[in-house]
């Protein structure tokens, strides 16, 4: 479980995220959306303990991430950045391997076991032909590919993705979102597509760094906001085959 109280972010007398109150209760997806810049990865990065907020605290599963350490978040907690690089001259396998660091010690060495966390998340991502490739020679939606398996193979309780789909094929995107909604973690994701975004079961609009909604997609999604936040207009169709509701949006001029 995630909860957020007061957490804010400021940078030469500017802040980027402001007084950011939230809970994401044990395996629910909650989706993070708003404009360019309004603050989506920041307030992931504060979550994950990339970025110290300057307000405000984090708490995973009740204890805060002073108390965690940063081995102690990496046991819970895995996060799949927006444009996340990797040291060059490292195979796939090997980078998907690097998400087992936190569990591993003098005590506990790599391990079969290992092998096999790490096999069964490139299989995840659709990934195993290419784990003897190096990561520098892969394209960009391969490469999200490995960063979600090594998210993956870290085994967390909750996973913070930003923009996961971003560089995938409709084919990756959609089965990517369904293994990330088929593991029953508890997951924050940042997402653009607003029709994938009705998929969370829980959203929150970010705007100017504030969180200035949360709610059902129903309850968020409104034409209102939609209007204030994006400046787009909606129209709501409905799939004649499941009678789901698909968003359309125009400009306002
Ligand atoms: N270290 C920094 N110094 C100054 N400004 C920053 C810093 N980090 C982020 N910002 C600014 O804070 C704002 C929020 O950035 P952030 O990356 O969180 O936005 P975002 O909602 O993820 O946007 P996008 O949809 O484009 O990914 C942006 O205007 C960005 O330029
Ligand atoms: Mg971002």
């Amino acid at each position: 479980m995630i909860r957020i109280s007061g957490v804010g972010w400021r940078t030469k007398g500017t802040h980027i995220v402001r007084d950011v109150s939230l809970t994401v209760s044990q395996g629910q997806r909650f989706g993070l959306i708003g404009p360019n810049g309004s603050g989506k990865s920041t307030l992931l990065r504060l979550i994950a303990g990339l970025q110290t907020p300057t307000s405000g605290q984090v708490r995973l599963q009740g204890k805060t991430l002073a108390e965690l350490g940063r081995r102690g978040i990496a046991r819970r907690l895995a996060f799949v950045a927006q444009a996340a690089e990797t040291a060059d001259r490292i195979t796939v396998r090997d980078a998907v391997g690097l998400g087992r660091t936190p569990w591993l010690s003098a005590l506990s060495p790599w391990s079969a076991e290992d092998d096999r966390i790490v096999t069964e998340a490139l299989a995840a991502v659709d990934m195993a032909r290419f784990d003897r490739r190096d990561w520098m020679t892969l394209s960009g939606g391969e490469r999200q590919r490995v960063h979600i398996a090594r998210a993956l193979a870290q085994r967390p309780q909750i996973l913070l993705l930003d923009e996961p789909a971003n560089h995938l094929d409709i084919h990756h995107q959609l089965s990517i979102l369904r293994l990330i909604g088929d593991l029953g973690l508890t997951t924050m994701i940042a997402l653009h597509d607003l029709n994938q975004a009705m998929e969370c079961d829980r959203l929150g609009v970010m705007h100017k760094g504030q969180l200035i909604a949360t709610g059902t997609p129903a309850e968020v999604m409104t034409p209102d906001l939609l209007a204030r936040v994006f400046g787009v207009r909606i129209r709501e169709l409905v799939d004649p085959v499941d009678g789901a509701k698909v968003l359309r949006f125009h400009e306002i001029c």
